[in-house]
């Protein structure tokens, strides 16, 4: 076991270090050109005309569908349901033939998650499966496969697979944008190319491990920590706010920075920790006044930003600073930092970080 994990003390960290790697792995067999292909059968004029989409996913992967909503809505325009699929299978979902399903999986073999997809092709839907696992059950029935190449993935705390599948939702968008004309070559261009490069922005971040270390020495005694977060920052908080509860047992809660007012304000006591990303400019202002809120009720913050952000000394405690980036990319870059940070926490509280108590890697039953 200690050769598979190259050196690691833990697959984790070795999973989440093989990001820039997988990410690549994912990205560039399907980029040529400055051109996108998916290689999937579908046509670009299939692709044109779906009507609506639904993304249906458990745990991390749905947490990956959650992004996929917001970039494929922004950039195609095409309206996306995200759903759990032990809620969507359960809910009589109005499903047409004009509709993509997406079914995001690691494994491809999560029970709820097949049997969604099987819902979903009865209905007479088209099924793409966005799976890591070659030859698992999601990918033998999906009607096509996008295959993401993270390579196996042994912790049970999803790392390098959420990344990917995140890639290849940038990927979707891309496509179906370009498809339905709602994004012109030009700017499809540019857009492939920053993708292209997050690669080397992964790799930089993932430098600054022992810096996310000596965050988690601060905070690591919590009992309860609250992620908040506006647009792909919430997508983001859901993800950075379940890889902490599942490894170090600390309750932890993401919430709408807008909604904080309407329940979660009331927990926020002296030293309560308060995660806040802010890398959407356009909601930034927002964000801070939210955070501002959280601190006057004695919130300690740790404060998710891009580098240069100017002086936020007085509303944060600490701060991470993520190279600068378009912010429709900063999903790719804010969940590296928030990974090591729950890795860490659990680390320093003696956990067992591969295998947290009463979570399976792959739910096979319902
Ligand atoms: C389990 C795992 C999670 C994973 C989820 C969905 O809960 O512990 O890490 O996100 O299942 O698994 P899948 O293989 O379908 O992506």
């Amino acid at each position: 076991e200690a050769a598979e994990k190259g050196g690691y003390p833990h697959f984790m960290l070795k999973e989440i270090f093989e990001q820039p790697s997988a990410f690549s792995n994912t990205v560039s067999p399907r980029l040529r050109d400055g051109k996108i292909d998916l290689g999937i059968e579908l046509t670009d004029e299939q692709l044109k005309n779906f009507k609506q989409i639904h993304i249906v996913a458990c745990g991390t992967a749905m947490h990956a569908g959650i992004v996929g909503r917001y970039l494929i809505e922004k950039l195609a325009r095409i309206p996306v349901n995200v759903d759990v699929a032990s809620e969507f299978r359960y809910r009589d979902p109005i499903l047409n033939k004009e509709d993509l399903v997406i079914i995001i999986s690691q494994s491809g073999e999560t029970a709820d998650t097949l049997a969604a997809m099987r819902l979903a092709k009865k209905h007479g839907a088209h099924t793409l499966a966005v799976v890591n696992v070659v030859g698992s059950s999601i990918a033998r029935e999906a009607d096509s496969v996008l295959y993401t190449w993270a390579g196996p993935e042994i912790a049970v705390a999803s790392t390098k697979a959420y990344t990917v599948q995140l890639s290849v939702m940038y990927l979707l968008a891309f496509k179906l944008g370009l498809c339905k004309g709602t994004l012109s070559q030009a700017d499809a261009v540019a857009l492939i190319d920053e993708l292209a490069g997050i690669p080397v922005q992964l790799q930089s971040i993932l430098g600054h491990a022992e810096e996310y270390k000596a965050i988690a020495e601060k905070y690591c005694h919590a009992e309860d920590m609250f992620f908040i977060g506006r647009g792909l920052d919430y997508a983001l908080s859901q993800e950075g706010s379940l890889k902490l509860k599942e490894i170090s047992y600390i309750h932890s809660e993401a919430y709408a920075a807008g909604e904080l007012k309407h329940g979660t304000i009331s927990l926020i006591t002296d030293g309560v920790p308060v995660i806040a990303l802010a890398t959407q400019q356009r909601l930034c202002e927002k964000m801070v006044s939210n955070i501002k809120e959280v601190k006057a009720r004695g919130a300690d913050v740790l404060f998710i930003c891009y580098e240069g952000y100017g002086d936020c000394s007085e509303f944060a405690d600490s701060v991470i600073a993520l190279p600068q980036s378009n912010d429709l990319f900063a999903p790719l870059l804010s969940i590296i930092p928030m990974q090591l940070f729950a890795y860490y926490v659990a680390l320093l509280k003696g956990c067992d970080v591969d295998k947290p108590r009463n979570l399976a890697k792959s739910v096979t039953v319902e």
